[in-house]
């Protein structure tokens, strides 16, 4: 399976991916890396692996359509089989969407549908919850509102702040991430409506 992924920052999930499928826990491969960010971490790792890492400059777009629209030119080429957002912090728009429905995964730092959005960590924190967590979930055009593939709950401590917690969600992110990825590749996901249901093949 063809494997794209969309990444503007630190690329902690993309290496969770690339260390899966040296496992062989990912029956896959990473064709490109694309970034919104020149200086993206996430880019210089996809490099490291020997594989593809492109920068797209969105200023050089007047339109959001536009931007993507050079994405998907460079998706459709490699024939990429499933798109993986990961800490990718821009909002796809709705052609994108549509060309790659149900190819399009996202990992979220809580438990959706609580706190999505930018700063998911910071906005569970300070409004109390005691637990937390992460979501895999596939990419509709809203924000964070595609049908959910795998959660994960993570405890919220007393002394935690913003990073700390962020570090224990995203150790299970790196786990949750990959075995998401996996069960799409051997076509173990349906979905009926909104909810995404295990099949054994
Ligand atoms: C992760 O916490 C992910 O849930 C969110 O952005 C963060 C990306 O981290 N979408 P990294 O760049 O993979 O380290």
């Amino acid at each position: 399976m063809r494997l794209a992924v969309l990444a503007s920052g630190y690329g902690s999930n993309l290496q969770a991916i690339l260390d899966a499928i040296e496992r062989k826990e990912i029956d896959g491969r990473v064709e490109i890396v694309i970034s919104d960010v020149e200086d993206a971490y996430a880019l210089e790792r996809a490099r490291k692996h020997g594989i593809e890492g492109v920068y797209i400059n969105p200023r050089e777009y007047e339109k959001r359509e536009d931007f993507d629209g050079v994405i998907a030119g460079l998706l459709q080429e490699r024939q990429i089989d499933l798109v993986i957002l990961a800490g990718y912090m821009r909002l796809l728009s709705p052609p994108f969407v549509k060309q790659f429905e149900g190819r399009i995964m996202n990992i979220h730092p809580s438990l959706l549908p609580a706190f999505p959005g930018l700063n998911g960590v910071k906005k569970a924190l300070s409004y109390g919850v005691k637990v937390s967590g992460c979501t895999v979930h596939f990419v509709d055009e809203g924000l964070d509102t595609g049908p959910i593939i795998l959660q994960e709950a993570v405890p919220v401590f007393d002394d935690d702040t913003e990073e700390s917690l962020h570090e224990r969600i995203h150790q299970v992110e790196h786990r949750l991430y990959p075995k998401a990825i996996q069960l799409f590749i051997e076509q173990k996901l349906r979905l009926e409506g909104r909810r995404c249901m295990r099949v054994e093949k």
